[in-house]
């Protein structure tokens, strides 16, 4: 057995995870932090990032306050925010952009000198900084940069099969070395989850291969509650057919969303402020233009969109903030944005649930108890910052504070916690069980006839239907059926690669196997949630009900299923309130 004993492991490489391994390693310079990452390099999602980052920078000139930053977060999540967790946001933030910058960053400047901010949807004033539309590349090449200049190790190209909790004590996870096929056991005395998304759940998303949301499974194995998983972000504005994301500082510069008509039918859904309302708004202002007849519809796939209009912005505007947005319109559809209008519709783009946390980060189970040594940031995590619905750029944000924080919080954990040797039994027990599973039940499995590839379509299927844009009791109901039907599907699925070298069948079927009671959670939520809110849109229930709503879904493992139950959300300043743009 491969065993590497580690102070702090840190489950995935994104902006999240390389800033908790940064702020670990220079809170306990004696430390061993691990960071345990499926990809290589600086190729997790948020190196897609495009649009930028939000945290108010120069509040004296701008007359912007960090508790304008909050307020709008707490409003654009229709006050399903925990409000300390949005006031923690907002006064964080701008340190980390001034961090990111030390670090190298090269933000995009006003000719005043200053940091630029543009506009953002559901953002009272202009707090995002940016670099072009790159936002991603650059922040995860400064960050990668600097955590490879510290004694951080990385063990790239490991995917996470478990995590490892005994009594309620975090102890470590299991990974499986994809270069050689081996398991791994990581023995740790803190952890930090941070291992993104899983828009690869639904049928159209953003968001690239890799987020296949498995280790939200793992952490229901493990005891771990997921909070508010119903609470799923369309972005409004991806490219059709491909789903690649659109950057909303397109509409940020000025860009219009125009229906078949020719009309700015935001008018008519959020008239002051049009295109730059909050996601959840726009999104299902486009597919009810699709719904009443307003749309396009694309020839090849039949999707139906409508159409970003660039043109007068011009071509300076477009080179110089909005540069990989024409290279992607142009490569991908042919299209150009000084001549043509940009087919866009709703995909995927972010979980506003995750990991049950604390304020602080901590991980919690269904009864609010703290799983010893374990923390969670990023969008793996639920710290209940967004709320209903997110809005565009505090994800980056999101990822810097609480990723700073909780890195600081496990490692001075970890320099007064247990010896490893104290943890070793119960460690090695759950790696021979997770050995005998993944070699001898997973890989060398004799049943067979279905493929992973229509176990997934049908779990995509679902989602699109059960938990899109608009929806439906009894359709949700549907899709809870074909979740379980998924569930009997996946024992009789058959690897045909035996081989142990990067094998990507036996990948794939250990993200999709470890995913599918993330789909019963993200269903169940949506179920029982008996209104309207955000991104959560019940046709049967199309009002907001704060008497009986106002609360987060808590979802947990409970026997071989999923259960739900609810708690209160904290409001500390700002009563609910209707909520109109
Ligand atoms: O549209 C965008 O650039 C996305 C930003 C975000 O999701 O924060």
């Amino acid at each position: 057995m491969d065993a590497i004993d580690c102070d702090v492991i840190i489950i995935g490489s994104g902006m999240a995870g390389l800033r908790a391994a940064i702020s670990a390693v220079e809170t306990g310079s004696r430390l061993r932090v691990c960071v345990v990452t499926k990809v290589v390099g600086p190729r997790s999602h948020s190196i897609s990032a495009e649009g930028g980052m939000a945290g108010v920078l120069y509040p004296e000139v701008t007359g912007d306050s960090y508790e304008a930053h909050a307020y709008d977060t707490v409003k654009g999540g229709d006050y399903l925010v925990d409000q300390d967790a949005a006031l923690i946001l907002a006064r964080e933030a701008p340190s980390e952009i001034l961090y990111l910058e030390r670090i190298g960053v090269p933000w995009t400047r006003d000719s005043d000198g200053r940091i630029a901010q543009r506009l953002f949807g559901g953002m009272s004033r202009p707090r995002t900084a940016f670099v072009g539309d790159k936002t991603g590349f650059y922040i995860m090449s400064a960050l990668y940069r600097r955590a490879r200049s510290l004694p951080i190790e990385f063990y790239e190209e490991h995917l996470v099969t478990r995590i490892l909790v005994v009594r309620g004590r975090f102890m470590g996870v299991t990974a499986l070395n994809l270069r050689k096929g081996e398991l791994v056991l990581f023995r740790g005395r803190a952890g930090i989850v941070a291992s993104g998304g899983g828009g690869r759940l639904f049928r159209l998303t953003t968001m690239g291969y890799l987020n296949t949301g498995e280790v939200w499974g793992f952490a229901l194995r493990a005891g771990i509650a997921l909070k508010d998983m119903e609470f799923v972000q369309w972005h409004p504005t991806a490219l059709v057919p491909s789903g690649i994301l659109i950057t909303e500082a397109a509409r940020g510069e000025g860009g219009y969303l125009v229906n078949r008509l020719g009309e700015r039918f935001m008018k008519n859904y959020a008239p002051q402020k049009m295109e730059l309302a909050p996601r959840d708004i726009v999104s299902r202002a486009i597919l009810t233009e699709c719904k009443e007849g307003r749309g396009f519809i694309h020839e090849e796939s039949g999707m139906c969109y409508v159409g970003l209009d660039l043109r007068h912005l011009g071509e300076d505007v477009l080179k110089k903030r909005l540069p990989q947005l024409v290279e992607l319109v142009k490569t991908y559809t042919g299209l150009d944005p000084l001549v043509d209008l940009i087919p866009v519709a709703p995909a995927v783009h972010y979980f506003m649930g995750g990991i049950h946390t604390d304020v602080m980060g901590r991980v919690l189970n269904s009864d609010g108890e703290w799983v010893i040594g374990l923390w969670a940031a990023g969008e793996a995590a639920s710290v209940s910052v967004h709320g209903a619905n997110r809005l565009g750029s505090n994800s980056l944000a999101e990822c810097a504070v609480w990723g700073r924080l909780t890195g600081v919080e496990a490692a001075k954990y970890a320099l007064e916690a247990p010896q490893l040797s104290a943890i070793d039994l119960d460690a090695r027990a759950l790696y021979n069980e997770e050995e005998e599973r993944i070699f001898n039940r997973l890989l060398h499995k004799e049943v067979g006839g279905v493929s992973i590839g229509q176990v997934r379509s049908l779990v995509q299927e679902a989602l699109h239907r059960g938990a899109g844009v608009f929806r439906d009791g009894r359709v949700i109901g549907e899709s809870m059926a074909m979740v379980s039907r998924a569930i009997e599907l996946i024992g009789q699925v058959n690897v045909h690669d035996v081989g142990k070298v990067y094998n990507m069948e036996l990948k794939e079927l250990i993200e999709l196997e470890g995913a599918l009671p993330v789909a019963q959670a993200i269903l169940i939520g949506a179920y029982y949630r008996l209104e309207s809110r955000g991104s959560h849109y019940r046709v049967d229930y199309p009002n907001r009900d704060d008497s009986r709503w106002l609360v987060h879904t808590i979802t947990y493992r409970y026997g071989d299923g999923v259960s739900v139950t609810w708690s209160p959300v904290r409001i500390t300043k700002w009563r609910p309130e209707i909520r109109v743009y």
